[in-house]
């Protein structure tokens, strides 16, 4: 777990689920795609002022492992946009420092892209300015499910399990838990997302669809999440105590 923030902080880890571009398509008479388009272009505004706050770790929902299930065009078009994000942005991203790292399935996801997804996690290994952890072919239990059969394959007794020896099968291995979790579009669900990791996060909703989350949305978020008191299950006293050992 993150240890206890000091109010005034910004997330060190902010996690997205990017909904609502499908919406936002439909709103302006688009098919769904031009709005998986749009909220692409959006993510290079948002991960550049991700790094101008200072967060260090952006994780974004990029596809889940229920949306396998969405007409075969749609399913389509995405892996066509991730593949074009990689190929278009690496380069600039490696030279920002981004480290990019992959949560989720790699069995699953045509050959091709998951070559694309190992070079990019590759050449950008040693960046460190923010890591990019892209949760594509994600669910939450899947990753639990994952995380129990390796496990059980390595012969770990039941004694020795608690929650740091189980983080180390998770697929954010090394990471901390996320501070901020936002979900645009105004649905007020979890999804599968970090289900284990977002345990004690602070959760912000926003009507707002995601390709029209802005700067000016990112702030809001940070605002709310400057503003909440972070107790991890304990009193306020003794999490001001704990901040100022
Ligand atoms: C949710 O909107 C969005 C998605 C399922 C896809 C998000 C993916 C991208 C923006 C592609 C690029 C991502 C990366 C990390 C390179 P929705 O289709 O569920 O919207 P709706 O609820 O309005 O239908």
């Amino acid at each position: 777990m993150n240890p206890a923030s000091t109010p005034t902080q910004v997330p060190y880890h902010l996690a997205i689920i990017m909904d609502g571009n499908g919406r936002w398509a439909k709103s302006r008479g688009l098919p769904r795609l031009a709005g998986h388009h749009a909220g692409t272009e959006n993510l290079r505004r948002i991960l550049r002022s991700c790094v101008k706050h200072g967060i260090k770790i952006l994780t974004l929902y990029a596809f889940s492992t229920e949306n396998w299930g969405r007409p075969a065009d749609e399913v389509r078009g995405l892996m066509g946009i991730l593949e074009q994000v990689i190929e278009r942005e690496l380069n600039e991203l490696h030279a920002e420092g981004v480290r990019i790292r992959h949560i989720g399935r790699m069995n699953g996801i045509a050959p091709r892209l998951q070559r694309k997804i190992t070079h990019a996690v590759e050449m950008t290994r040693n960046n460190d300015t923010l890591i990019l952890n892209v949760a594509l072919n994600y669910g939450g239990r899947q990753e639990i499910i994952d995380a129990v059969r390796r496990l059980l394959a390595d012969g770990v007794k039941p004694e020795a399990l608690d929650d740091a020896l189980f983080g180390q099968y998770l697929y954010t291995d090394g990471l901390p838990d996320p501070d901020l979790i936002v979900r645009t579009s105004g649905e007020m669900r979890v999804s599968n997302f970090l289900i284990w990791q977002g345990a004690y996060a602070e959760y912000y909703a926003t009507p707002t669809y995601w390709p029209d989350f802005n700067e000016d949305e990112l702030q809001k978020a940070l605002d709310h999440y400057a503003s909440r008191e972070r107790r991890f299950g304990l009193v306020a006293e003794q999490t001001i105590a704990a901040r100022s050992k």
